[in-house]
């Protein structure tokens, strides 16, 4: 039987759902996503930034405008959406289709590396970690909104059952250990903060 490549399923999907994100996203971005994204916004620290999985764009508009951001997405069809969104704002940006465990940057080039919801998707977090690592200088900082496996023993076990029909319908595993999974790439977490219970967390690493 083919074996079909992971990065490649994940593609699959989200080009599937491109259409549609935006809208489905609508009320948690309008309740939380919108200011959360702001407080992370507000750590980026340096001229020369990474966004990885850029989604359909919606950092794009929070960015200073006194950097360079490129910003990478593993879906043509969500980079299709994040270009659409890019055209209105006068910055330096840069959107390239790209997959965030095999980065085509050199070592040491980024001040900040940055992802909203999105190790979730990875199909391999850790590698794509440790490739964000390669390419921050040393000094940067890893920026992340990320949801990830509760601590309770009962909530966890219910999103390991549910976590298979997540995947199939939205590309996003609901049960990862990103905390861990970023000390596993070698980062040191300087700070962690939780945003929704212990469900959604801010970490700068
Ligand atoms: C849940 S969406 C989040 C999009 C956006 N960051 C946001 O906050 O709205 C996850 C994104 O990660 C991207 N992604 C998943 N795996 C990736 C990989 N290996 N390399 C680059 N992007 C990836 C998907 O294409 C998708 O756009």
């Amino acid at each position: 039987m083919k074996q079909i490549n992971p990065s490649d399923l994940t593609r699959k999907r989200y080009d599937r759902l491109a259409f549609i994100y935006d809208l489905f996203e609508y009320p948690m971005e309008w309740l939380r996503f919108a200011s959360w994204r702001a407080v992370l916004m507000n750590k980026v620290k340096g001229r020369q930034v990474l966004e990885v999985g850029v989604g359909t764009g919606k950092n794009l508009p929070h960015y200073p405008r006194d950097i360079k951001v490129i910003a990478i997405a593993l879906s043509p069809r969500m980079l299709e959406k994040a270009k659409k969104r890019a055209l209105g704002l006068y910055f330096n940006v840069e959107l390239l289709e790209m997959d965030a465990q095999y980065l085509a940057f050199p070592d040491d080039h980024f001040d900040t590396v940055f992802a909203t919801f999105v190790f979730c998707s990875v199909p391999d977090p850790v590698l794509g970690l440790r490739e964000l690592r390669r390419v921050c200088k040393p000094g940067g900082r890893l920026l992340l909104l990320e949801h990830m496996r509760p601590g309770n023993p009962l909530l966890g076990f219910i999103f390991d059952i549910l976590n298979p029909m997540v995947v199939r319908m939205m590309g996003a595993n609901i049960n990862r250990r990103t905390l861990e999974n970023v000390l596993k790439a070698g980062w040191r977490i300087k700070e962690e903060a939780l945003l929704s219970s212990d469900i959604v967390k801010l970490i700068h690493a």
